[in-house]
C-alpha cells in the first residue's frame, strides 16, 4: 500500500493509503474511536468504527497509549471540522510498539515546568509548539542559504578547533588536543572568512559556534549556530545593506511558507509583515541619547545591556541598525572611523519587540601595522595570528562582514520568550543534557 505523509493528504483523497506515525491523542466512545496520529508532517484524525474492523484491530486502536508507534491504513476524505481539514477512515492498523501503561509517555497534554520539559527535550520536540518552532528554524536556515547562494557568495566552511580567540579571551572553551597542545572551540568563523574572502570575493560560513558565556539569560546559549558572510573590497555600508536584505528575505520566506506554524505559536504576523526596508539607521551616540531620555543609566563608553537593547528597539517597529560603537568595547579587528578614531566602523542590528541584537559585524582593519598594534593591545598571542596578518601583507583590501545568530533570529520570528526552544538540544550554562 502507498505510504503518504499527512501533509500530502489533499493529493490522495479516496485512495487506499497508509500513514506511519505516533499516537498524539485518542478519543473513544464505545463503538467508535478517533486516534489522532502525527507523522512529523502533520496530524491526522482517524476514525475507527468497531463494526467495520476486525475485532483485534479495533481493540488495539482503542487501547492505544500516547506516543505508541502505529501504521494506519485507510482512505482519506476532506472534513472541515477535523483539525487538519481531513479525516482518515481506518481499514487496518499495525501497532509497531505500544507504550506500556506502567511507563506512560512522560509529557502529557497538560502543563509541565520548563526544567522538566528540558530534561525530556528528546521527547519534548514531538510536541506541537516545539515542532512548529523547529520548522520555522529550518525555514530560516534555508532562506539564509538561498539568499547567499543566489547573491554570489561561496560557502566555505571554517574550522571548529581553532588556535586563537576571535571575540575576546573571556568566553573561550579550551580543548585538550593531543600531546599538550591546547586549542579552543571557535567563537566565530570570521578570521577564516577573511582569508577565504580574499580567495573568493564574497563568502559565507554557517556552522556551530561556542561561547563560554557565564550569563544565564534568555538570549545566551553556549553553543549556537551563526551564519557569517564576508566580502572583499567592502565597507560598513555594504554590511548594512546585505544585513537589511537578508533579514527582509528571511521574513518574507517565513511568512510565505510557515503561516501554519506561526498560527500554532500564536505569532502576531502583522508585526512581521511590517518588516520592510529601509530600516532605521542610528549611531551609538544617538542610541545613548535615546536611552538616557528613557531613563537608562548608560554613559557614553558603556555597552548596551539586554535591557538597553529592549528599550531602544521599543522605539521602532522594524529592526534598527546601530553603528559606530566605542572601539574600546569592541573586538580587536574593527576598523576605526577615520574621522573619529575612538569609534569603530561596526554595526549591530537590533530586532524589534525587545528581541535584542541579532546581527553584529562591520569593517575590518586592513592595515598591517594597526592590526599588529591592536593584537598587542588586546594581549593576544602574536604567533597564533601570523597567518591572519599575512592577509594584510599580501593584497590587503578594505573588507567587511557580519554574523547573524540563527537562534536569536528564530526567537524573534516565532515570537517566543526564550532562545533555548529554537534549537533541538540547547547547551546553556547549566545544561548539557540530553
Ligand atoms: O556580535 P558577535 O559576537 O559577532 C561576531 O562573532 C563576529 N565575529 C561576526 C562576524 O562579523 N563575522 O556575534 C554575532 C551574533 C550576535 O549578533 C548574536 O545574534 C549571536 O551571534 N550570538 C549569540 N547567540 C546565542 N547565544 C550567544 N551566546 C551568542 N553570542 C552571539
Ligand atoms: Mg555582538
Amino acid at each position: 500500500m502507498k505510504r503518504i505523509t499527512i501533509s500530502s493528504s489533499a493529493q490522495h483523497l479516496g485512495e487506499p493509503v497508509e500513514i506511519a506515525g505516533w499516537l498524539y491523542n485518542l478519543r473513544s466512545s464505545g463503538k467508535i474511536c478517533f486516534p489522532q496520529v502525527r507523522d512529523g508532517s502533520g496530524i491526522m484524525q482517524c476514525v475507527a468504527v468497531k463494526s467495520q474492523l476486525p475485532e483485534a484491530v479495533f481493540d488495539a486502536l482503542k487501547k492505544l497509549t500516547q506516543e505508541s508507534s502505529v501504521i494506519i491504513r485507510g482512505k482519506i476524505r476532506a472534513e472541515s471540522r477535523a483539525p487538519g481539514g481531513f479525516e482518515m477512515d481506518v481499514e487496518d492498523a499495525t501497532v509497531m510498539q505500544r507504550v506500556a501503561e506502567e511507563t506512560p509517555y512522560p509529557i502529557s497534554l497538560k502543563e509541565h515546568g520548563p526544567e522538566f520539559l528540558l530534561d525530556h527535550r528528546h521527547l519534548w520536540i514531538r510536541s506541537r509548539r516545539q515542532h512548529a518552532i523547529l520548522r520555522v528554524r529550518h525555514e530560516v536556515i534555508k532562506a539564509v542559504r538561498d539568499y547567499f547562494d543566489s547573491n554570489g557568495f561561496t560557502l566555505v566552511d571554517t574550522p571548529i578547533f581553532t588556535p586563537a580567540a576571535c571575540e575576546g579571551t573571556t568566553t573561550l572553551f579550551e580543548v585538550n588536543y593531543f600531546e599538550d597542545e591546547k586549542v579552543y572551540l571557535t567563537q566565530s568563523g570570521q578570521l577564516y572568512n577573511e582569508a577565504t574572502a580574499m580567495a573568493f570575493g564574497k563568502v559565507y560560513t554557517f556552522g556551530p559556534t561556542f561561547r563560554a558565556e557565564k550569563s544565564k539569560t534568555r538570549r545566551h546559549l553556549t553553543e549556537f549556530w551563526m551564519v557569517e558572510p564576508e566580502m572583499a573590497y567592502a565597507t560598513l555600508d555594504d554590511v548594512k545593506q546585505v544585513a537589511e536584505e537578508l533579514i527582509c528575505f528571511i521574513v518574507d520566506r517565513v511568512l510565505a511558507n510557515r503561516r501554519a506554524e506561526l498560527a500554532i505559536l500564536e505569532r502576531d504576523v502583522a508585526k512581521l509583515e511590517a518588516i520592510k526596508p529601509p530600516f532605521p539607521r542610528i549611531s551609538y551616540d544617538e542610541g545613548v541619547a535615546i536611552l538616557k531620555r528613557k531613563g537608562s543609566n548608560i554613559e557614553w563608553g558603556g555597552d548596551f545591556g539586554g535591557t538597553d537593547e529592549t528599550l531602544l528597539s521599543e522605539e521602532f517597529d522594524r529592526p534598527i541598525l546601530v553603528d559606530r560603537y566605542p572601539s574600546e568595547i569592541k573586538a580587536f579587528y574593527f576598523e576605526p572611523d577615520p574621522n573619529r578614531p575612538e569609534v569603530a566602523l561596526g554595526v549591530d542590528v537590533l530586532a524589534p519587540e525587545g528581541y535584542g541584537e541579532i546581527i553584529g559585524g562591520g569593517q575590518r582593519i586592513h592595515d598591517l601595522d594597526l592590526l599588529m598594534k591592536r593584537i598587542d593591545e588586546h594581549q593576544l598571542p602574536r604567533e597564533a595570528f601570523e597567518w591572519y596578518l599575512d592577509l594584510r601583507r599580501f593584497g590587503s583590501v578594505p573588507h567587511a562582514g557580519f554574523g547573524m545568530g540563527i537562534e536569536r533570529c528564530v526567537t524573534w520570528m516565532t515570537g517566543i520568550d526564550h532562545l533555548r526552544e529554537t534549537i533541538a538540544f540547547p547547551r546553556m550554562l547549566y545544561r548539557t543534557r540530553p
